[in-house]
């Protein structure tokens, strides 16, 4: 008798084909507009990220404790909610970010911190970061490291801008885990956190670490990071929440 020796999947009932067929290109156009969002679309999306992207940017901005007088830059600030929170630990915020429509969202809602000189939006790519060497003593970059053109490079300029000692706090949807259905792989480039840790390694980095908090959302990792030096005190927080030692 003539066994299969490969499984054929049975075909879909039609239902399942006409939503794959409608929702692809959707799920296409709103992965690149979270690329770069630009329009009508692009304000809509920002408002929905200032609710979906909360919890996990809240869980980044505690990771990075940032001190009063530090100054901390966030790469892809999107609609700018964290910014916000940043500026409240008393830090001096820069938000860069590669679309003009999501900075124009950022300073809206941030208009009294712009005014006050705590906060500054500046039109920028990841791959040549807009600030002097030795700049800041924080980056935090949230959700956007999928876009990046070259991820490696933007580590050397986080390591280029950082002071010695500066903390790198990054979140993202890690390669390790299927990206949900409504991320188009072809725009959401997920690396893993093994790859990831090359990259900070190959950059500078040390005390590179990953954490995981499914009770958060299942899927998301949390990596930190300290710039090698002694110039000032650092403490990146341990998952127990005890300070990482500075390495020397
Ligand atoms: C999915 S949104 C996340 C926004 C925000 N960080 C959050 O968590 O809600 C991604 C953001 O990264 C920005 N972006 C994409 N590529 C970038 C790059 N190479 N450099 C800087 N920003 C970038 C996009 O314009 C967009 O605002």
């Amino acid at each position: 008798m003539l066994r299969r020796t490969c499984p054929v999947k049975p075909p879909q009932p039609w239902p399942a084909r006409a939503a794959a067929t409608l929702t692809g290109p959707l799920f296409g156009y709103l992965s690149r507009q979270a690329a770069r969002p630009h329009g009508l679309a692009g304000r809509l999306l920002g408002r929905i990220w200032i609710r979906e992207t909360a919890v996990v940017n809240d869980v980044a901005i505690d990771l990075l404790d940032a001190k009063p007088g530090e100054r901390v830059v966030e790469i892809g600030c999107g609609p700018g909610r964290a910014l916000g929170w940043l500026a409240a630990d008393g830090a001096t915020v820069v938000g860069v970010d590669v679309s003009p429509t999501m900075l124009a969202t950022a300073r809206r809602r941030n208009a009294h911190l712009v005014a006050g000189g705590r906060l500054e939006l500046l039109l920028g790519d990841g791959i040549a970061l807009p600030l002097p060497d030795d700049a800041v003593d924080g980056v935090v970059g949230v959700h956007t490291i999928y876009f990046w053109p070259d991820p490696a490079a933007t580590f050397g300029e986080a390591a280029r801008v950082l002071r010695p000692g500066g903390r790198l706090v990054l979140a993202y949807r890690a390669g390790e885990h299927p990206l949900p259905r409504r991320l188009d792989p072809s725009v959401y480039h997920a690396p893993t956190t093994e790859q990831l840790t090359k990259w900070l390694d190959a950059a500078g980095f040390a005390h590179v670490d990953v954490r995981w908090r499914p009770d958060v959302e299942h899927g998301v990792a949390w990596v930190t990071a300290v710039l090698p030096g002694t110039s000032k005190p650092v403490s990146v927080r341990t998952a127990a929440g005890e300070p990482a030692a500075p390495s020397g």
